[in-house]
């Protein structure tokens, strides 16, 4: 039996923006090895598609509407899923958007978003259902969508950068502040490398400024063209956490070159570096 169906098999699985992507990809695989998958997204009808993809593989889901951005909605969410369910083994924050345009011209309203979901989104997560999950008195893993951006700079996704330097420090506190307490509670920082999502999708763009578009593009086209497989960075990430590992990555290689890269930054304490990608981008 895969080590992930030994450890997380029979619990209950509460995944984060689960209508798409690494979200929609976590929950299958969770429904997979036997899992009640709690399917949480801002947009219904595509929690309900990726409900019904686990349940015609003979999965149990639920499909649940989520705003991450609203900490109060999180709140409730985190009081019915203990209500109906009492526990819960693993928990998911991995709602984000991308945002791309420099950081003059990104819209206010868009900045908020960004913030509020890739931030606040993770962290009231965590802030609803430890609680509960303390008081449950059972074992849980908890798994934070990091980024290799978590570790570099990106002119024009400067927004979005901020947001994953914010999510990796807020995981790396939060695993120490469970070993302080003694909790049997694990944390883990997934680190997708690239793996072929809707996150550069043109629509997801909406409330970027319009010269935004086409560095957007090319980050979609790369995602397409070279990024990972879904399901399989997917099953490796719950393999990981299956191992209580802080360290979770779909590339470990092309995570071992960017936080390579930060260390010398660190240690020579140069000036930020551009990687080749933006001036590339920016030329087109
Ligand atoms: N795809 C990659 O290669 C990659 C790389 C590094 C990090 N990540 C991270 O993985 C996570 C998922 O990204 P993805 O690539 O699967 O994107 P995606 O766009 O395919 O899926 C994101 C999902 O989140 C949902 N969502 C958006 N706002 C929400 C909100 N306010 N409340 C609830 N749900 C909301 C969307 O409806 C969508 O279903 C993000 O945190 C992203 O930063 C992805």
């Amino acid at each position: 039996m895969a080590r992930d169906a030994e450890v997380f098999g029979g619990g209950v699985a509460v995944v984060t923006g689960a209508g798409s992507g690494i979200g929609a990809g976590i929950a299958r695989r969770a429904g997979q090895i036997g899992m009640t998958v709690i399917v949480a997204d801002i947009n219904e009808q595509a929690a309900a598609g990726t409900v019904d993809e686990i349940t015609s593989a003979g999965g149990k889901a639920e499909a649940w509407k989520l705003d991450v951005s609203r900490p109060e909605e999180l709140d409730r969410f985190a009081e019915q899923v203990f209500a109906r369910h009492g526990e819960v083994r693993l928990l998911i924050n991995n709602a984000g958007i991308e945002t791309v345009g420099y950081t003059w011209e990104v819209p206010t309203a868009r900045w908020e978003a960004t913030l509020n979901i890739n931030v606040h989104g993770v962290i009231h997560g965590v802030r609803a259902f430890v609680p509960h999950i303390i008081a449950s008195g059972k074992e849980a893993w908890i798994g934070n969508l990091s980024s290799v951006g978590a570790f570099g700079h990106m002119p024009a996704q400067t927004a979005y950068t901020v947001t994953k330097h914010a999510v990796q420090a807020f995981s790396e506190c939060l695993y120490l502040e469970m070993e302080l307490k003694n909790l049997p509670i694990h944390v883990s920082s997934i680190v997708p490398g690239m793996l072929r999502t809707n996150i550069f999708n043109a629509e997801a763009g909406e409330g970027e400024p319009a010269n935004a578009q086409a560095h957007r593009r090319a980050m979609f086209e790369m995602m397409r063209d070279y990024g990972m497989d879904l399901d399989e960075g997917c099953r490796l990430f719950l393999e990981q956490m299956a191992e209580n590992k802080f360290w979770v990555h779909s590339q470990p290689e092309m995570s071992e070159q960017i936080i390579g890269g930060r260390i010398r930054f660190l240690q020579d304490q140069i000036p930020p570096i551009m990687p080749d990608l933006a001036r590339q981008i920016a030329a087109d």
